[in-house]
């Protein structure tokens, strides 16, 4: 070894000692008769100190030599500080210096290595390998790996093998975009990186592994946002012999477990919410239950407040929905507008916002209160359990769009109150998700989750019959703090069922037969009932960071365009990789 101790761990204890310690300068300070390096590595900072008149002379001039983050070695012996720092865990020593090297000058790093920095997203990402070095992202993906770690016991505890599957699979037409791959030795074919090991764990179980998991890399192209990355990881789990309640308590157990052993938690029991609830009353599949401010209906297929008193706007609307954010009576008109603009964003779409104010005395005021009479006001301020200070805000529209806009809505004003602490978890399960969704554009039904999720058996009725919005599905989501970070369901385990629901999703038999033609085949001989779920492994370290970038959780993320900038890919190949690939340039 180079070193006889690293830079976190000299204590009182050590004085008197001889050390030799190695690491990057973080900075000198100069001060004439003494000089002093703080020198860093992975565990931490430790002090050296020189002393005109006392340390070498060769050792003096090799330390006013250093620039920031060159790589040295020094030798000395632990005394203790005079001043001592009890802001790191060395800071009540030194190491008084008798000689030192320099192993390794650096460049000036193009931003400063520290906890706050100077550098920009884009330069980062350039010098990834420096922001590394960087306390904070270094720290999260410790914290990565203290969680990897604690998945594998868990699950290992619980009886799971982790197996590899392969990742140059076939491409498949459900789900998101592939990744590609060239194969040389079968020109003209086509590998795809797989999405998720999905078919691949589904034959495990006709194998008889009873319960597999992974930490497995998946791959999606598709647009990127704060929560996706095109190369993810999942901790992908399957079991045999199951239903859907055997799999939400074991994997509840997980997610505890990781609460228990990384944050210190005793995460109290996940709540359930049906899909349908989850959507009528917050407007999402996801919902951010850390706080209330549930959606009020004012007009729906069950109820009409508004109808018939001469305001169109809502007259032409099926759905007039809306949240009470309560003690918001007082926001000024320039508050008011910057809700309405915020909703009118093309991203969120909505037309308007209509509001409603309940005053300090219980009046009612309204945007819209030439159309509406005090009466009216007042079926809906009890409908929204209206308090003096409490200000409605209500959109109308179509149905479930009018309600995705409110809970854009509803998660801005959780944030401008305070409400989305993310030191405070809420973890539950969204359950019974219909089977199928409808794509407006192909004009046909999507798997909702894919293609290999099971019907409920009472609902199974509705894919005879052709009624497949209906059905809903053994599938489920685990979501914390309004992120999805996992989902699953029990699986089709029978030929004929799956078949059908190939037939369902529009494809013919010979189609089915080439894309799956393999799981298809292994179910004929003795498939077991299985199901399981994947978590989202980036999104569950974000959330433990306190962070909604899953980027800050990957040592070498791609950028919003999906490139590493650091190695700059996706690039050109050679004419020769080209030709071998026989893959011609077009474009
Ligand atoms: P699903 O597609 O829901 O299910 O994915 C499981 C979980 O993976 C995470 N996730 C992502 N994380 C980062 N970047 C992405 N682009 C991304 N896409 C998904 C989410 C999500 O909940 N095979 C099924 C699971 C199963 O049925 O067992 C599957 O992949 O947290």
């Amino acid at each position: 070894m180079l070193r006889t101790h690293n830079n976190g761990e000299l204590r009182l204890s050590n004085v008197g000692q001889t050390v030799t310690l190695c690491g990057w300068v973080q900075r000198t300070r100069d001060k004439g008769g003494m000089i002093w390096v703080d020198l860093r590595d992975r565990f931490g900072i430790t002090q050296l100190m020189l002393e005109e008149g006392q340390s070498s002379k060769e050792a003096l001039a090799t330390t006013r030599s250093l620039g920031r983050e060159f790589v040295v070695s020094a030798t000395g012996t632990v005394v203790e500080r005079l001043s001592k720092n009890d802001k790191i865990p060395t800071g009540d020593v030194e190491v008084k210096i008798d000689t030192i090297t320099i192993l390794n000058p650096a460049k000036l790093p193009p931003f400063l290595i520290e906890d706050i920095t100077d550098g920009g997203d884009d330069l980062r990402m350039k010098y990834r390998y420096l922001d590394l070095r960087r306390n904070p992202v270094r720290e999260n993906l410790i914290l990565r790996h203290k969680m990897a770690q604690q998945v594998r016991s868990y699950l290992d505890s619980q009886n799971f093998i982790e197996v590899e599957t392969p990742v140059l699979i076939k491409s498949t037409p459900e789900g998101a975009r592939d990744f590609v791959v060239p194969s040389r030795m079968n020109p003209g074919e086509f590998y795809a990186l797989p999405q998720s090991p999905q078919t691949f764990k589904q034959l495990l179980m006709v194998s008889g592994f009873d319960r597999y998991f992974q930490i497995v890399k998946c791959f999606r192209d598709e647009d990127l946002r704060a929560d996706r990355q095109p190369e993810f990881t999942q901790i992908d789990c399957e079991m045999s012999f199951v239903e859907q309640e055997d799999v939400l308590q074991l994997f509840e157990g997980l997610i505890r477990h990781l609460f228990k052993t990384i944050k210190g938690i005793d995460l109290p029991e996940l709540t359930r919410m049906t899909y349908a609830h989850a959507m009528k009353y917050y407007g999402s599949d996801k919902p951010d239950i850390r706080f209330g401010m549930q959606f009020v209906e004012l007009k729906s297929e069950e109820v009409d407040l508004t109808s018939g008193k001469g305001f169109p706007v809502f007259d032409g609307a099926s759905t007039v929905v809306g949240i009470n954010a309560k003690g918001c009576a007082d926001y000024t008109r320039k508050q008011v507008d910057e809700l309405t603009e915020f909703v009118k964003r093309p991203q969120i779409g909505a037309k308007g916002l209509v509001y409603l104010r309940c005053m300090a005395d219980g009046s009612l005021k309204s945007s819209i209160d030439k159309f509406y009479s005090p009466e009216d006001l007042k079926t809906w301020a009890e409908a929204f359990g209206a308090e003096p200070g409490d200000l409605m805000l209500i959109l109308c529209g179509e149905g479930d769009k009018a309600r995705k806009q409110l809970n854009d809505l509803r998660l801005e004003m959780g944030n401008r109150l305070g409400l989305r602490d993310p030191e405070k978890f809420a973890a539950h399960w969204v359950i019974d998700f219909p089977l199928f969704e409808y794509g407006e554009e192909d004009d046909r039904w999507f798997a909702m989750h894919h293609p290999f999720t099971s019907p409920k058996p009472e609902d199974i009725q509705f894919l005879e019959s052709g009624d497949f919005g209906k059905i809903r599905a053994n599938a489920y989501d685990m979501v914390i703090n309004g992120v999805e970070i996992g989902g699953g369901s029990i699986r089709i385990f029978q030929k004929d069922l799956q078949a059908k629901m190939f037939e369902a999703l529009g494809f013919s038999d010979e189609e089915a037969k080439h894309q799956f033609g393999f799981l298809m085949d292994a179910f004929e001989y003795g498939a077991p009932p299985h199901g399981g779920l994947a978590f989202g492994f980036d999104r569950i370290c974000s959330l433990f960071g306190g962070s909604d970038s899953i980027r800050d959780f990957i040592a070498f993320p791609k950028n919003n365009s999906g490139r590493d900038v650091m190695i700059d890919a996706p690039s050109s190949i050679d004419a020769k990789q080209m030709d071998e690939l026989k893959i011609k340039t077009v474009l």
